[in-house]
């Protein structure tokens, strides 16, 4: 009876899967037999699809080419950066490097966005240049917000033209892939912005089109998670609510998540409009909860949720309507999400995702196309689209993916937090391998 097999529960492509215990323990078992009779390759193929793909990518990333010069004719490949900082930045540009010279082209840093590609500011990136990137938090290549004016854009098809640029790979957030996509349109009157170019998904909003996940927002979230559980101990010191904003704009997946992380009991997001009488319910909830020897409430608002219903003026209903139970702080969590080093899951995420690019890019050279691709990871891995097909994934006046997978986990914040059994919870699809 299929019902009663033992599966194990893990993650694959970003979601939860199931597999039936019993060839988990065979794969696992062959993997030893195959090393014990030395058939390594087999061995390998044993660990998973994505095992393999990892090893040679390792070698890659590890191994200085063997030749200085590069191949007669190389394709001249362009990284820049355009958006807000994102921790990660610099191992995309460092994998882009290595990874593409491994592919024989040559490797440009475009340093300052558009106006370091206007200005010339523009230098090749060998090998060894890049060493020790890939663990540092920041950009070196410099990250600037601005999308180019169409009156900008003679001068960018000139500095394209002037530098030979050959393809272009744009590591960044919201901005990079509307400046893109806009650029795109423009190809009949600049013919320069006709070669490939590749986004790839850097923002720790983890708002863009075409990906689940993209590179930052696992370390912001560490970062939040991190102040958040200080908070939490200076605040069960007495009897507190503390509301917090966590970064994001109108995309909510770092509130949610960090708030699930440090056991929030509230979650105010933009996707999940609140008005007076939720405040005036929550905060009923509140009082009773702290009546009955509650310590700390915690309270994660999504830096642009609600308009002027803001984390000041949730703080401030709290406050008054506390019935002297508790008292009310609130602060930012600021700045310091999109500091500090990238964490290993963002480090391991770029590598990936540069790799899907650099490979998109070698298929359009061969083939001699020039079409603009986001890269992300989806549910069914890692995947391009089309980035004139932005428009249609993404909400624009709030500038967030239409879908967002992660919604159905807001539940999750009631089932923990209150006391109630009639809670609905909307079921997470659960993949079966
Ligand atoms: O878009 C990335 C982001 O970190 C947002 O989450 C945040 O609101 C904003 O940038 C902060 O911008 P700045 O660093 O310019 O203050």
């Amino acid at each position: 009876d299929q019902s009663s097999e033992p599966v194990i529960i893990g993650a694959r492509n970003n979601r939860v899967a199931r597999l039936p215990l019993m060839k988990a323990v065979n794969d696992t078992r062959a993997v030893a037999k195959f090393t014990k009779a030395k058939e390594y390759e087999k061995a390998v193929q044993a660990r998973g699809r994505s095992f393999g793909e990892m090893l040679a990518l390792n070698e890659v990333m590890s191994t200085p080419p063997q030749q200085d010069e590069l191949p007669e004719g190389a394709r001249r490949v362009a990284i820049m950066h355009v958006g807000g900082l994102a921790p990660g930045m610099n191992t995309a540009a460092r994998a882009a490097v290595r990874q593409g010279i491994d592919r024989g082209f040559e490797m440009l840093g475009i340093y300052g966005s558009f106006e370091g590609l206007m200005s010339g500011n523009v230098r090749q990136l060998a090998w060894e240049d890049v060493e020790g990137w890939g663990f540092d938090g920041g950009a070196e290549l410099g990250t600037l917000r601005p999308i180019p004016r169409v009156e900008e854009y003679y001068a960018i098809g000139r500095a394209l033209e002037e530098q030979r640029i050959d393809a272009l790979i744009v590591i960044g957030g919201y901005n990079a892939y509307l400046s893109i996509n806009q650029m795109r349109q423009e190809t009949s009157r600049y013919p320069a912005f006709n070669i490939p170019m590749i986004c790839i998904p850097a923002s720790i909003d983890n708002n863009l089109p075409g990906s689940e996940l993209s590179i930052g927002a696992d370390s912001a979230l560490n970062n939040a998670v991190w102040a958040l559980d200080r908070i939490r101990e200076s605040a069960a010191a007495s009897r507190r609510c503390f509301v917090a904003d966590a970064m994001g704009r109108h995309c909510g997946y770092l509130s949610l998540m960090s708030g699930i992380a440090a056991g929030a009991e509230l979650v105010y997001l933009d996707e999940n409009p609140y008005d007076l009488q939720d405040l005036a319910s929550d905060v009923k909830m509140m009082r009773d909860s702290f009546r009955d020897g509650r310590r700390l409430c915690l309270v994660l608002h999504n830096e642009e949720a609600g308009g002027r219903y803001d984390r000041e003026f949730i703080a401030s209903v709290f406050a008054q309507e506390s019935q002297g139970l508790f008292d009310v702080r609130h602060s930012a969590l600021g700045h310091l999400q999109q500091g500090g080093e990238p964490s290993p899951f963002d480090r391991i995420l770029a590598t990936r995702l540069v790799r899907a690019a650099i490979q998109e890019l070698s298929g359009q050279f061969a083939e001699n196309r020039s079409e603009p691709l986001g890269v992300g990871l989806s549910a069914q891995g890692i995947e391009t689209f089309p980035l004139l097909q932005m428009q249609q994934k993404v909400d624009p006046k709030v500038r967030r993916p239409l879908n967002q997978w992660w919604l159905p986990l807001v539940d999750i914040i009631s089932v923990v937090s209150r006391d109630e059994w009639d809670i609905e919870v909307r079921p997470l699809p659960i993949t079966d391998l």
